[in-house]
């Protein structure tokens, strides 16, 4: 199943039609199952639509809201992805929203995956929509082509929600370990939107979509795979 394409002439017509979709399949789901879920990315793209779903008017108290991956600090930390989401979308109407965090207490990381897939596992599945962005270097949520443990999120047999990161050579914007949702757990959406912007990041998609190793660009194992609908909104 190709990732379908959407390219729009402004970032303000992708942010109407990605609002438009999000909330259609929120409604949808909402309507049919009495409950619904959200992944939300980090990184900066999605700052800017979050605000513009806060006063949707859909039932928030049955949405369950998460991260597709978070980088390990406290939730009031500005690197906090959580902090994010909580700031720019659980405002307004969509306060109301459960939001299900990926940090914890634990202080050894295979207890803190531990914590958070006992924590996912009360979310409605499969998720309503799940958003991702992709980074400069083709990762897509904390899944790093230069994690020396990457397997272990992309492996689809593993049985795992999440996976926690640690990097020898972080982000210099966001050093930080990380937890990240698994490929198949992002997988398990009924949507999933890549969100991208500008010509670099057209160019490299090209570039994501006409290869197939994930190990180089994790991003691939989104675009190329046959569980979930893929689409890939881009504006200049
Ligand atoms: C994070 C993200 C990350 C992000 C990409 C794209 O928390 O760092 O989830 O995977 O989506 O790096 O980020 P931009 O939207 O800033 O290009």
């Amino acid at each position: 199943m190709a990732a379908a394409r959407r390219q729009f002439s402004s970032r303000k017509d992708m942010f109407q039609a990605l609002r438009d979709t999000i909330l259609e399949r929120l409604r949808n789901k909402l309507e049919a199952e009495g409950k619904a879920s959200m992944v939300c990315s980090g990184g900066s793209t999605p700052k800017m639509l979050y605000p513009k779903l806060s006063d949707a008017k859909i039932d928030w108290s049955n949405v369950w809201v998460t991260v597709s991956d978070e980088r390990l600090v406290p939730a009031h930390h500005d690197a906090s992805n959580e902090k994010m989401v909580r700031l720019k979308l659980l405002q307004d109407r969509a306060s109301d929203a459960n939001f299900v965090p990926l940090i914890s207490n634990d202080r050894n990381p295979r207890d803190a995956e531990k914590t958070v897939e006992e924590r996912l596992a009360g979310m409605p599945r499969p998720h309503a929509i799940t958003l991702l962005g992709m980074g400069d270097d083709g990762h897509t949520a904390s899944l790093f082509s230069d994690d020396p443990d990457l397997q272990r999120g992309l492996d689809m047999e593993s049985g795992r929600n999440v996976k926690a990161v640690v990097l020898k050579d972080p982000p210099e914007e966001a050093p930080y370990p990380r937890m990240t949702m698994t490929v198949p757990a992002l997988l398990n959406s009924d949507l999933i939107i890549v969100i991208i912007t500008g010509d670099e990041k057209r160019f490299l998609m090209e570039h994501a979509i006409s290869g197939e190793d994930a190990t180089q660009m994790p991003i691939r194992a989104i675009l190329h795979q046959t569980r979930a609908n893929v689409e890939v909104f881009w504006a200049p």
